[in-house]
Order: structure tokens, then sequence, then C-alpha cells
């Protein structure tokens, strides 16, 4: 294995002999030094002799990440060679997402989730808030989006059918509390209020948002449902800027994701208010709707002085507007690297390498790590423009807390480090034996990993695996993402 033991691994090591007797995270052995004229926003030194240490960064959050270095050699509980490490991230953005519309994390578990984040160096928390199956986040102005669009009368996801309502949502002074607690890790809480598709619990409570106005319920199901939010009534767009301002109230974040995939437009096409709008501003059909309503919701994020996130299915009708980032999930015309070669950044989660809701023996750890985020299509500038990754922790199948653990750990790991160490200096025999030398200190941090003979299973458990999470997950009308065009008839 490779000196250091860390994950992700850094960008620069020379070993300098000797080793340093004493805990290498201990406060007194850790003279900080503040050089914003030497180094960039992330980065940072370590210079580790046998008597002391030194950390230098040209800011907190660079010493922040001196520290989550010095906290893993000080874990694994060996002894610390000296050496001479020059550390900064090879992307800007290392996220991690977690779905807490189809079920529910609590404050504490999230904690846990965001201190493991951070001790891999991540950057985002990418908080996917709403959804069909569920509304997570209070809004004054619209108070039924908790009061109803957080109930669900049942969770029908494959085949589990509970038959018990399922409800719950974060208090705003939850909310603030996470964000504060991620800003003391330098991690951003990117919230996510997907639209115009998933927004069945919305219309739920306001079923004027949708283009036939008919009541319906929260869904219980997983897929991709066809009352989306009405493009054509001006009433539809206040509402959205009135829940976004007091979602910008509590997210003081740069980005917000604004969702925009798996929106099915069966509806606007029989819409009057939808086709009246399509003429209006001379727009080609309803994929160009889809540009035209995102382009007014990046319009209304911009005056708020911030920046929209979308999911790739939002590029379909053309690009909304410039400044805002594209999030690659599946784009099978590869519209991300066209946009990011024109000048578009671009975030990269593939489902099929990062997505953690499906099971090792889907994506198994060697195939997430070896994924190279420059993917197909990139000239020089696109590459230029990839701000970086994210993993993604979707709860459709995941119940509980150590399933998200199973799931997210060590995959999180392999992303942060793509997102991290220089593609030269990546290794993954050596992450393997770098992470597992770290799981005393993730279980201290109760992350609790799934066990190394289950990172990477052989062919008849990796196909057993599969058929039976899908034979457990899809049936009829619950469509795996794997279609991707694939919209749920009802
Ligand atoms: C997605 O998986 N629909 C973003
Ligand atoms: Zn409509």
């Amino acid at each position: 294995m490779r000196e250091p033991r860390v994950v992700p691994y850094p960008a620069s090591v020379v070993l300098t002999g000797g080793e340093y007797p004493g805990d290498p995270a201990a406060p007194e052995n850790r003279p900080e030094t503040l050089r914003p004229d030497l180094y960039g926003p992330e980065e940072y030194k370590l210079v580790i002799t046998p008597d002391h240490i030194e950390a230098e960064a040209g800011t907190e959050r660079g010493l922040f990440y001196a520290l989550q270095t010095l906290r893993q050699l000080s874990g694994a509980g060996l002894a610390v060679p000296c050496m001479e490490i020059r550390d900064r991230p090879f992307f800007p953005y290392r996220g991690f997402l977690l779905d807490s519309a189809r079920h529910i994390t609590g404050l504490g578990d999230i904690k846990a989730l965001v201190d493991a984040a951070a001790l891999f160096k991540m950057n985002a928390f990418h908080w996917h808030l709403t959804d069909d199956q569920g509304w997570r986040i209070p809004i004054e102005r619209y108070p039924l989006l908790t009061e109803k669009g957080s109930v669900r009368l049942s969770s029908d996801f494959g085949k589990v059918h509970t038959g018990k309502h399922y409800g719950g949502f974060y208090t705003k002074s939850e909310l603030r509390e996470i964000v504060a607690y991620c800003a003391e890790r330098h991690i951003d809480v990117i919230p996510e209020i997907d639209m115009p598709g998933h927004m069945t619990a919305a219309i739920s409570a306001y079923p004027e948002l949708s283009c036939s106005g008919k009541q319906i319920p929260v869904q219980t199901r997983q897929g991709i449902f066809p009352d989306i939010l009405c493009a054509g009534k001006d009433s539809t767009l206040e509402t959205v800027y009135g829940i976004l301002d007091e979602v910008l109230d509590i997210f003081p974040s740069k980005h917000i994701h604004i969702g925009g995939d798996e929106a099915p437009k069966d509806h606007w096409r029989e819409c009057p208010a939808c086709q009246k709008r399509i003429a209006d501003e001379g727009l080609a059909g309803e994929e160009e709707l889809q540009r035209w309503f995102v382009a007014k919701i990046c319009a209304y994020l911009r005056e708020k002085g911030r920046s929209a996130i979308v999911w790739n299915e939002s590029l379909k009708g053309g690009v909304p507007c410039n400044d805002m980032t594209v999030e690659m999930w599946m784009d099978r015309k590869s519209l991300c690297p066209a946009f990011a070669n024109a000048g578009g950044k671009m975030i990269v989660s593939p489902f099929f390498y990062y997505y953690m809701d499906y099971p090792y023996a889907m994506t198994p750890l060697k195939k997430t790590y070896r994924f190279n985020p420059f993917v197909k299509g990139l000239d020089e500038r696109g590459r230029s423009n990839v701000l970086g990754v994210e993993g993604s922790l979707w709860t459709e199948h995941i119940r509980d807390y150590d399933g998200l653990c199973m799931m997210a750990y060590p995959r999180f790991a392999a992303i942060a480090e793509t997102g991290w160490t220089p593609p030269a200096q990546k290794n993954y025999i050596d992450f393997e034996d770098r992470f597992e030398a770290l799981s005393p200190l993730l279980a201290a941090q109760r992350i609790f990993c799934a066990p190394r003979k289950d990172w990477n299973p052989g062919p008849l458990k990796r196909i057993a695996g599969t058929c039976s999470f899908f034979a457990n997950n899809f049936g009829r009308g619950q469509p795996a993402r794997s279609g991707g065009a694939e919209e749920e008839k009802p």
C-alpha cells in the first residue's frame, strides 16, 4: 500500500524518511499558517518531520483539508512516515446527493453522512427535497405543500407495500441547522426543487399547478408521472418564484438545483394554456416550452444572485441559458458535452456508475472508481468546463440509515478520489487498501461500510444480484431508469 494511507490520495507526496511519533491530528502538534499569496482556495501543504507537523494553506478551507488528511493518518492508529504533501483537488466540485423525498433520513444520520463526506474532502451536498412521493421543505406562503404534500398513503416501491401512511418534513430551523453544520465542514448545501416534472406532491396540495387542475394523490410508487407543472399559466411561475424565495432564504449556496428531468409532455400537448404559450413565444413544441420554462427560472435565480443547476433533459429543447450548470445523469444524445464544449459548466453523475441505489452486483466498486468524468464528446474546452463529479443516493429502495451507509461507502470515497486525485495518481488496488485502513475511523463516525468481500462480486453473484434487484424493485408500471425516455402509462 502506498503511503500516506489517505483517501483521496494527495496530488503530490515526497517521503522524507523517519517517522512522526505522536498523534498527527492533535492540535498542539499542528501550527497552521494562512498564506493566500501562495496557495489556491482548496490547496494545502503539510510537512511532517520526526518532531513536528506544519500545515499551510491559502484559506480556512485548505487548512480544513489538511486537518482531514491528518485525521485519517491519526485514525489508522499506525506510525506516520515523515513526508511533505502538496495537495489540491483535480475538480472544484465533489458532491453527493441524498434523496429525502422517497425516504426521510433523520438529522443525526445526515450529519454522520456529512462528516464522512467532509473526511473525503467532498464539498457539495445536493439535497433532493421534493418529488412525486413527498415534499419535505416547508414554505410558509404555500403551507399545504407540507401539510398535504409531505404525506403519502402507502409506500409501494417494487415488492414493498406497506399500506401505511408515510410522511414528514424538515422544519426550517432543521434545514438551517444542516446548512450551518455543512458550512463548518466547508460543504455547500444545494437544495433541489425538481420541476416541472416530479411535482406530484406539490400538485396534490395545489392542483391548480397542473394543466388539468385535477385533484391527485401524492404518489406511493416510483416512476415517471404525467402530472407536471403547467408552463402555460403565469400563476405557476408566480408560485414557483414564491417557493424559491423561501428556499433561497434558507440556503445561501450560489447554486440551486431546479431539476428538469423526466417531465412527460402528454398534458402540455393537450393544454390550451401551454399551447398558447408555445404559440405566443414562437416555440417549436413542448421540449422548447420546457427550455422556455427553465430559462425563466434561471433568470429569476440570476436576479437573486444565484445560479441554476439542471438535469440533462432540460437541454432537449435547446439551451435554456448559458450561465446554468448541467448535471449529466443519462445523456444518450451527448447534449451535455456539446453544452460544455460551447462554454457551459457540467457536473458528471452517470447513473450507470454513480447511482448508489444500485447494488454492488450492478455497480461494483471498481466500476465506480474507474469511471472517467471526461466523457466521450468533450473537446479541450469542454473538459475545462467539467466542474466535477457527484454520487447519488436515491432512496426508493433504501429505507434506513444502515442501508444508506452500505450503499454509499466505499463507493462515495471512490467518487471523492476521482474528484480530488489527479488521474495519474489514482490506483484502484491501492485505493481498496487505503480505504479499508480507514474503516475503524469511519465506524467511530457511525459509517458502516459494505464489507470488502461485497465490493466487487464475481460474475455469478453479479448476475444473481442484478436479477434479484430488478425482480424485487421493478414490476409492471415501475420503470427502471435504464430506459431513459420510458414514461409510465398509468
Ligand atoms: C434522475 O435520475 N432522474 C435525475
Ligand atoms: Zn398547461
